[in-house]
């Protein structure tokens, strides 16, 4: 018996990284899964890599952005596998090159990050949550980022949108809780999804992961992991809830890795007195 088993999953922005994890976690975990993602091709293929794997898989086409391709996408789940269990609203992202700081980001790059973060899961939530109700419950998870936590040199965008998500998880939690709708965030700290493990220089990894409590920085499977226990009936009684996955980041004093090299003089100092 899996940890989802029988349930029916829609994953957005499910071809690569964190949530093609979410999705081939569930697959294997029971559950029926749709992959959507406006990257088709990639998330066709998947697909195939899990019904290959034994699982059950379908693709879908969907542009997080408008809302006539959410609600299609929902369609096609409940069309394709008779229903709507687990609505993972995981798309989200913004526009490096122009989200900067306060006084420099353009106006479009605004928009876009409150569009792609906060009214593309506002749009996954009001198409999924019917289906949910008429179910008699369900879970919805929304990928989140540590970047809503944090003050962030730039990005203003893209921190605001991502601070609205976790927002509307609790007043949604809060509104279709009774009617057994869970709705949970998972806020992932540096993930190297296989986009970050090429461009990413290894100086930067090196530099975040010093400040991580764990030695590694965050894979796609720990979040993909959390995603799934928080859609599980594991977490029934958690809802309203952000999750923190981001190797203890942010539980340190921020001075601890100057510390630590302060800690390691003095001790090789006394080693020489
Ligand atoms: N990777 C990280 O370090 C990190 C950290 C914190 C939060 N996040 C968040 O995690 C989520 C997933 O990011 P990832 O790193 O796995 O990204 P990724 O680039 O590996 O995958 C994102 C997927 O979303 C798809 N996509 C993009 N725009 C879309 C749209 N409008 N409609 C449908 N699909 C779309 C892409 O085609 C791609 O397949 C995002 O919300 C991101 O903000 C990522």
């Amino acid at each position: 018996m899996g940890r989802v088993e029988g349930k029916v999953a829609l994953v957005t922005g499910a071809a690569s990284g964190i949530g093609l994890s979410a999705a081939t976690l569930m697959a294997q975990e029971g559950a029926k899964v749709v992959l959507a993602d406006l990257n088709e091709a990639a998330a066709q293929q998947a697909a195939a890599r899990i019904r290959e794997a034994g699982g059950q898989a379908q693709a879908t086409t969907l542009n997080a952005t408008e809302r006539a391709s959410v609600q299609a996408a929902v369609d096609f789940t409940a069309e394709t596998f008779g229903g709507l269990n687990i609505m993972v609203n995981n798309v989200g992202g913004n526009r490096p090159d122009t989200d900067l700081d306060t006084l420099h980001i353009t106006d479009e790059a605004w928009d876009f990050a409150l569009l792609l973060n906060a009214t593309a899961t506002l749009y996954g939530c009001q198409a999924a949550l019917p289906h949910l109700l008429a179910a008699g419950g369900g879970s919805i998870v929304n990928t989140a980022s540590m970047a809503h936590r944090g003050g962030d040199l730039v990005r203003i965008g893209y921190t605001a949108g991502k601070a609205a998500v976790v927002a509307m998880t609790r007043s949604m939690a809060a509104q279709y809780g009774k009617q057994g709708v869970r709705c949970n965030s998972v806020s992932p700290g540096l993930v190297l999804t296989p986009a970050a493990e090429q461009h990413l220089p290894q100086a930067f990894k090196d530099m975040w992961s010093g400040y991580n409590a764990v030695p590694d920085v965050g894979r796609p499977d720990d979040i993909g992991y959390t995603i799934l226990f928080l859609a599980s009936d594991e977490a029934r009684h958690i809802t309203g809830q952000n999750i923190e996955v981001d190797g203890g980041h942010f539980v340190s004093q921020p001075t601890n890795p100057a510390m630590r090299v302060m800690y390691q003089q003095m001790a090789q100092q006394a080693q020489q007195e």
